[in-house]
């Protein structure tokens, strides 16, 4: 037996959205175990400094190392702009870490595209984390950027397919710098919840924009990292645990929001 495969896939998130990406992991890798920290005493992450958000994701990575995950994910994309590189170097080589951009990134240089748009928080986008990957692989890829601030909330509190959602959608999707676009980023793993509305805006306006959900295209590169590495848990499904450090019970009615299977939220106070 590879007692590798068998460890859990650690996860987190600033809250409840990185269950798209646990979602995404699970559609693809049945099997296994996932550890999900949802950092819910601290949400939202988009407008903390990128030095708090460092702070959270060591106490937070430390704690899924402890659990001794074989991979970890950071399921959010304003700590994959800012703490990366501190995870990965507190992980050292008992777990791999991935984050939501860079799979994303090498999409946009595999399809070619010239002219990008990225939406996500202001955390994300003043980090200019999308435009310095993708410029440091090709110069000439135009990168437009827009934070997008209202739309985390607005997906929480359940607006996703009616007119509020439509109308903050239609007037961020309108601004100025998303005009000449082939191909827009969800850089927020809110944002798969509202992927058909923005592709629906695309359509009824008759332009042909892509969107990329960062959520599947980062379980495709696990996915495939695991085979390459021998990582798969192929013997019996794994269980999985979901944690968040402040507890209400609107938490847990909003992971069925982004989770398809019903969850048990466990209470864990890690930053007493
Ligand atoms: N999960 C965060 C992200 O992907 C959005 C929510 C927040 O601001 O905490 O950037």
């Amino acid at each position: 037996m590879n007692t590798k495969a068998q460890a859990p896939i650690g996860l987190f998130d600033s809250g409840i959205g990185g269950l798209t990406v646990a979602n995404a992991i699970l559609q693809q890798l049945p099997n296994e175990a996932l550890i999900y920290f949802g950092d819910t005493a601290h949400l939202p992450y988009g407008d903390k400094s990128a030095d708090t958000i460092r702070y959270f994701t060591k106490t937070i990575g430390s704690f899924l190392l402890s659990k001794e995950c074989k991979i970890i994910v950071i399921a959010c994309n304003t700590a994959s702009s800012v703490a990366f590189d501190l995870l990965e170097n507190l992980a050292g080589d008992k777990a791999i870490v991935f984050n939501v951009i860079d799979a994303v990134v090498d999409e946009i240089i595999r399809k070619k595209y010239k002219k990008v748009g990225v939406i996500g928080t202001l955390g994300t986008i003043n980090s200019n984390a999308y435009l310095n990957r993708i410029n440091s692989k090709d110069k000439s890829v135009e990168v437009h950027q827009l934070a997008t601030p209202l739309l985390a909330p607005m997906i929480e509190s359940g607006f996703v397919d009616g007119q509020i959602s439509n109308v903050i959608i239609e007037e961020y999707l309108s601004a100025p710098e998303l005009q000449d676009i082939e191909t827009l980023i969800l850089a927020c793993t809110h944002y798969p919840l509202i992927k058909k509305e923005i592709e629906d805006y695309y359509l009824a306006k008759n332009k042909k924009v892509d969107v990329l959900a960062t959520n599947e295209i980062v379980a495709t590169q696990i996915k495939h990292f695991m085979i390459e590495n021998g990582l798969i848990n192929y013997e019996k499904k794994g269980k999985s645990a979901f944690y968040v450090s402040d507890y209400t019970e609107s938490f847990e009615k909003t992971t069925q929001l982004f989770y398809k299977e019903s969850v048990d939220l466990i209470h864990l106070p890690l930053f007493k």
